[in-house]
Order: C-alpha cells, then sequence, then structure tokens
C-alpha cells in the first residue's frame, strides 16, 4: 500500500513556523530545530509552504525562481539538510509547487514587459476591450477581489491576466517552454530528495479556449461550487498525466496533492485518477458546518467519489488559507471534537500548524501589520474572496512554543505579526505533559490511529445513533461524535479510548445514566476500542 493512502501530513506555513536567525519571519534552519517536534507529534510528514526565492506579494506563492532558497528562509543548503534530517526521523517531505502564475520579477515575466514577443507568448496577454482597449479583456475577477487583468505599464490598450495579484501573472501552459521548464523544476527537487509536491491551482492552468467571459458577479463565490472558465477544465488533466509519469520514474514513493477547488466530488476525483495526483485535499469537508447532517453527506460523497477511481480521501480543517476551525466552529470543544472526528476517517489527513495547540483565528489584527493581498484587494474592491473572508493573516500569525519571551520561542525577536496575549498558555511548552491539553490530545490520538491497524485504509460503517449523533465503525474502533448542546444516553459501544472532553471519563459518563448505559457528553468526540 503506497504510504499516502493514510498519512497524517502536517502542513508547515515556513513563514510562521520558527524563525532560526531573528529576522522575525520563519525559516528552514528554525523548521530543522523542530523537525524532532513533529517526529514526536506522530506525523509521516510535513508539506512546507513556498521557500523559493519571492518578492513576497502574495507570502511566497509568487515565486521568481523556483530553483532557489529565498535568502529570508536559508539557502539550498538548509533545504538538502533539512531533507536528510526529516528522512532520519522518519518524516517525508513535500514541497508545494506554484505552476500557475509567476511572480512579475521572474525573469521571464521581466522579459515579456520589456516586449520581448516570445516571453510574452508564455503568459496571457490580450488587447482591451472598448475605444483605446481601456477596458480589459474579458469579466474575470481576481480570486483576491477586483477584475484579473492589469494594464501592461507603458503600453495603452495591451492587459496581462492574473487570477490572483498583479504580482501573480498566469503562464500559458499550452506553451511547450513552460511544460519543459516545469518539469525540470520538479526533477530538480526530485533529485535533492523530496517526496512529492502539493500542487497550487491545481485545477487553474488551463483556460477555457478563447478566454470567455462569465457573464454574472460573485465569482469568488462560484470557485469550488460552480464551472468557472478558468477553473477545473479538462485540459488540466494532460498536465497532472505527465507528472504523474515524471514522478513514476522516481520510483513509487513520490507524490502530488492536488489544491484543486472543483464543483462535486465527483469532478474532485477526476484529479486523483491512477495515472494522475495521488491525493486531493477535500475541502468539501472543510466547508461543512457542525451538522450531522452535512458532516455526513459530505463524508459519505467523499468517499464514494474516491472510490470510484479507487484513490484515498483526504481530510482537512484548517490550512493557511481558512478561518481556524477553532474560530470557524465555534469552540475549542468542537474543533477537538471535529479533529477526532477526522482522525478516526478512512484516508489521509492533513494537519496546519497550531491546530494541535487549539489556537484560535487572529481577529484583531491592526491594519498596518496585514501582508495579506487578498486584504487589500478585498479593501478596494469591496468585495472579500470566498472562505477567506479577505483575512487570512489570522490564520498565520507565529506559532508559540514557549511561555515567555520576545515571540513566545517562535525566535530570538520580535515575529512579522504580533501574537496576542495569552498565547504563552497555549504553547507548546505550557501544553506538553498536560494530560488535558490539546496538544497531549493529538499526540494520543495520532499515537492511536498508529496502533489501530487498518485504520487509515480500510471500510468504514455508519452504526445507527440518536439525532444530533454520528457513530461509525472502523477496524478495532467505534467513533461517536455529538454535535448536541446537550449529553445524550447511549449504550456503551465499547472501551474508552479517547474523549476530546478533556475531563470526562468513563465512570463520569456512567454517572446520572441508567444502568448499563452512559451520557456522552455535549459537543464531544469519543474512540471505544471495539
Ligand atoms: C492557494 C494558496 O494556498 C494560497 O495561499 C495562494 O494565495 C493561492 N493559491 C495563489 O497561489
Amino acid at each position: 500500500m503506497g504510504w499516502w493512502r493514510d498519512a497524517v501530513i502536517y502542513q508547515v506555513y515556513v513563514r510562521s513556523f520558527a524563525d532560526g536567525d531573528g529576522d522575525g519571519v520563519g525559516d528552514l534552519p528554525g523548521v530543522r530545530q523542530r523537525l524532532p517536534y513533529l517526529a514526536d507529534l506522530g506525523v509521516d510528514a510535513v508539506w512546507l509552504t513556498p521557500f523559493y526565492a519571492s518578492p513576497q506579494a502574495d507570502g511566497g506563492y509568487d515565486v521568481s525562481d523556483y530553483r532557489a532558497v529565498d535568502p529570508r528562509f536559508g539557502h539550498l543548503d538548509d533545504a538538502r539538510a533539512l531533507v536528510a534530517e526529516a528522512h532520519g526521523l522518519g518524516l517525508r517531505v513535500i514541497l508545494d509547487i506554484v505552476p500557475n502564475h509567476t511572480s512579475d520579477q521572474h525573469p521571464w515575466f521581466r522579459r515579456a514587459l520589456a516586449g520581448d514577443a516570445a516571453a510574452r507568448e508564455r503568459y496571457h496577454f490580450r488587447p482591451g476591450r472598448g475605444e483605446g482597449g481601456t477596458l480589459p479583456p474579458n469579466d474575470w475577477e481576481s480570486v483576491f477581489g477586483g477584475p484579473a487583468w492589469s494594464p501592461v505599464p507603458g503600453e495603452p490598450g495591451l492587459w496581462y491576466l492574473h487570477l490572483f495579484a498583479p504580482e501573480q501573472p498566469d503562464l500559458d501552459w499550452r506553451h511547450p517552454k513552460v511544460h519543459e521548464e516545469f518539469d525540470s523544476v520538479l526533477r530538480f527537487w526530485l533529485d535533492l530528495g523530496v517526496d512529492g509536491f502539493r500542487i497550487d491551482v491545481a485545477h487553474g492552468m488551463v483556460k477555457a479556449e478563447g478566454l470567455p467571459d462569465i457573464g454574472a458577479g460573485e465569482q469568488a463565490r462560484m470557485i469550488g461550487s460552480q464551472e468557472l472558465p478558468f477553473f477545473d477544465q479538462d485540459g488540466v488533466h494532460d498536465i497532472h498525466r505527465a507528472w504523474r509519469r515524471l514522478l513514476a520514474s522516481y520510483g513509487p514513493d513520490r507524490i502530488a496533492v492536488a489544491e484543486a477547488w472543483a464543483p462535486t466530488p465527483e469532478r474532485l476525483a477526476l484529479y486523483v485518477r491512477p495515472d494522475e495526483c495521488h491525493q486531493a485535499f477535500n475541502f468539501h469537508f472543510l466547508r461543512a458546518g457542525w451538522d450531522t447532517g452535512q458532516l455526513r453527506t459530505v463524508i459519505e460523497e467523499s468517499m464514494a467519489a474516491a472510490t470510484t477511481v479507487g484513490a484515498p480521501t483526504t481530510w482537512v480543517l484548517s490550512n493557511h488559507d481558512v478561518v481556524r476551525h477553532r474560530t470557524r466552529l465555534g469552540s475549542l470543544a468542537r474543533a477537538r471534537a471535529a479533529t477526532l472526528l477526522m482522525l478516526a476517517l478512512p484516508g489521509s489527513v492533513y494537519l496546519y500548524q497550531g491546530e494541535e495547540l487549539g489556537l484560535p483565528e487572529v481577529t484583531e489584527l491592526p491594519d498596518d501589520v496585514r501582508q495579506d493581498p487578498a486584504f487589500f484587494r478585498t479593501a478596494q474592491g469591496g468585495r472579500a474572496a470566498e472562505g477567506q473572508q479577505g483575512l487570512r493573516d489570522g490564520c498565520r500569525v507565529p506559532m508559540p512554543w514557549t511561555s515567555d519571551g520576545p515571540s513566545l520561542g517562535f525566535g530570538p525577536a520580535a515575529g512579522w505579526l504580533p501574537q496576542p496575549a495569552g498565547w504563552g498558555e497555549l504553547s507548546v511548552q505550557a501544553q506538553t505533559g498536560d494530560p488535558l491539553s490539546t496538544l497531549e490530545l493529538y499526540r494520543t490520538a495520532l499515537r492511536l490511529r498508529r496502533l489501530l491497524p487498518g485504520l487509515g485504509d480500510s471500510a468504514m460503517e455508519w452504526l445507527t445513533a440518536p439525532e444530533g449523533v454520528l457513530a461509525l465503525s472502523r477496524p478495532g474502533l467505534v467513533c461517536v461524535l455529538n454535535t448536541g448542546r446537550a449529553p445524550v444516553e447511549m449504550a456503551a459501544p465499547g472501551e474508552l479510548l479517547l474523549c476530546s472532553a478533556p475531563e470526562e471519563s468513563r465512570d463520569s459518563m456512567e454517572a446520572g445514566a441508567a444502568p448499563g448505559r452512559l451520557r456522552l457528553p455535549a459537543q464531544t468526540c469519543t474512540w471505544w476500542a471495539a
């Protein structure tokens, strides 16, 4: 069985994980120092967000040199050492590759702006509409708000396409040089030893022929739920097939995971056909509300769709683009319960740094420290990007490692975003060894997940459950989630292994219940040995 099919993969947002050199920005030496923490947490792999040379117009998703480490984050030797050390600890390493767009400072785009016709063919340059071409070539909107086109400086009437910020011009994947370049970049990092790639905007590289108008507003709200001429076009699958062949030439263990926003689980499943990506993020799960009906539907649909192509399902609750799930779901109790549900499901799980500490979204950041382009574009365009609310800095605040210190152990100096008061109590140091802490809950759950054979990639059955409760059976495990605001009385499904409510025990659940039964506390998920 491929290692990724049931892997727990931990997302390191490099800028905010650990700062080795004291410039306030996380870096590769910082990640290296913290690898033992990740191994001890019990994850199988680490996904590192982009650390390539970049002007940082979008937190590194604007790459100016795909083969270089940005000096802010270290040197190529740090990347090499990080991969070797991670492997020594039994951790695999996945890099983030950004093929939909480059930075506007990438040599290709600089040449294109300077008038080089051959370089222009690698992007989408088009004449504008209206008299003198003063209007954008079509009605597409940037995911970050505002038009998806910017005028070419010094050439009135000419525009270029950027589905994200103006500093992120979209590549034209019809051009063979674009394919060649990315093949070479993938090989560069595979030769260095990485175990695979998270493909940024894996659904966006191919645009509908002729770049047709959409004809309706609110495009940001349509992403991931409706067809759009710039996302999820059939042509992207040819690229994923070619990359799968390239990965396979390095052996069976190098993987690709697609960041793909597809309108339905069925469309998403196309990205994980046997000759395409190994995994795709399942954002449908992340979007489900705290509701047994919605959760059950999304779990069933995701598993059914993945099964049609023989792929594993993936599950994710938080990442660097969405409001942290503790805040999104409304409480730490719900966040802990949702995590235990996720870790009991078949397939692979993605964790986002800091969720193991129960970190909340930081909602009170002053505007002058914010860096997310979505924030600025939203302020200008007056519209928030779907699911991100135009406020992605709040989930990117540097990790608290120690109870005190200038940036709570993130580094020797203050971090690039301020940590809120009280975060020392949420630090790794404060939570380690406290059996009631969220960190120890994650450690225990991950340990149990490894101990229960076949939990990751095998059958799952729903069990009958009272209203507001989801109960499912896995090999050796029954998982019961009570989403309700009141305890629910039920028969014990087995021996209690783990409960998301810190102070609950089998005894406390039996107290007040009828003989032979127990009261499953409100907003709680439990694991039972079966
Ligand atoms: C998805 C990444 O996760 C996000 O952070 C980035 O802004 C966009 N892709 C554009 O690269």
